[in-house]
């Protein structure tokens, strides 16, 4: 298959910019579906006091038509507190496999206490319902080296009943998404693209 002046070519398939912003939302629906994809656990950036913070997430959700991502947090954690402040956020995607990066910056929307994240709520583990069960809030110092949680519920020695405590912790950061900036690694030259939702405009760009 040969690259024409407005496609790019990967793995004998052929993309312009429209089929390749496709490609994108279909990488991150895989990514949030399969727990083994590369794009399962992005880096996501938020601003802390005007300084930057970051953490890997695992990638609940990705919705092309609503352009959102989401992922779960505990709402006693310092990252709901920062996106309650200033609600920029960014994803970083990198598939090794595929040499694809994907840069999502966007705005957070923090869902708690509605039908999303009960919904989400109900259809979380036992094991996954570990993580809002912790006694005092995540980022507490401690003086030991700690869970936070009680042995039994380390152990998932506790009933579905008695994890339902930790729904008051749970939240939900939804990702609406305004620009992705797709780039590709090859070694007969580098390709990049930028898909800017707030103008509509999508580019092809120097890496
Ligand atoms: C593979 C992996 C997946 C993670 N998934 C999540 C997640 O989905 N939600 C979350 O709040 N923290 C997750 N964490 C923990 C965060 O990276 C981070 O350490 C924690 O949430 C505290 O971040 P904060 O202080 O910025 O709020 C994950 C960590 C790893 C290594």
């Amino acid at each position: 298959m040969m690259e024409s002046k407005e496609t790019v070519v990967i793995n004998q398939v052929s993309f312009n910019l429209d089929e390749l912003e496709k490609d994108c939302w279909n990488r991150l629906v895989n990514g949030a579906i399969k727990s083994r994809d590369a794009f399962h656990t992005p880096c996501v950036g938020s601003i802390s006091k005007g300084e930057l913070s970051m953490r890997t997430v695992v990638l609940r959700k990705a919705l092309p038509l609503e352009r959102e991502l989401r992922f779960h947090t505990d709402i006693r954690s310092r990252k709901w507190e920062e996106l309650s402040l200033n609600n920029s956020i960014s994803a970083l995607f990198y598939d090794v496999s595929a040499r694809i990066q994907l840069r999502v910056k966007g705005k957070a929307i923090l869902h708690f206490n509605d039908e999303i994240t009960l919904e989400a709520w109900q259809k979380t583990s036992l094991s996954s319902r570990r993580c809002y069960l912790t006694l005092y809030p995540p980022s507490s110092f401690s003086d030991i080296p700690t869970s936070g949680l009680s042995e039994d519920i380390e152990q998932e020695k506790f009933t579905l009943e008695e994890s339902e405590c930790g729904q008051q912790h749970f939240g939900i950061v939804d990702i609406q998404v305004e620009s992705i900036d797709w780039l590709w690694l090859n070694h007969a030259g580098h390709r990049r693209a930028y898909f800017d939702y707030m103008s509509g405009v999508y580019k092809w760009m120097v890496p």
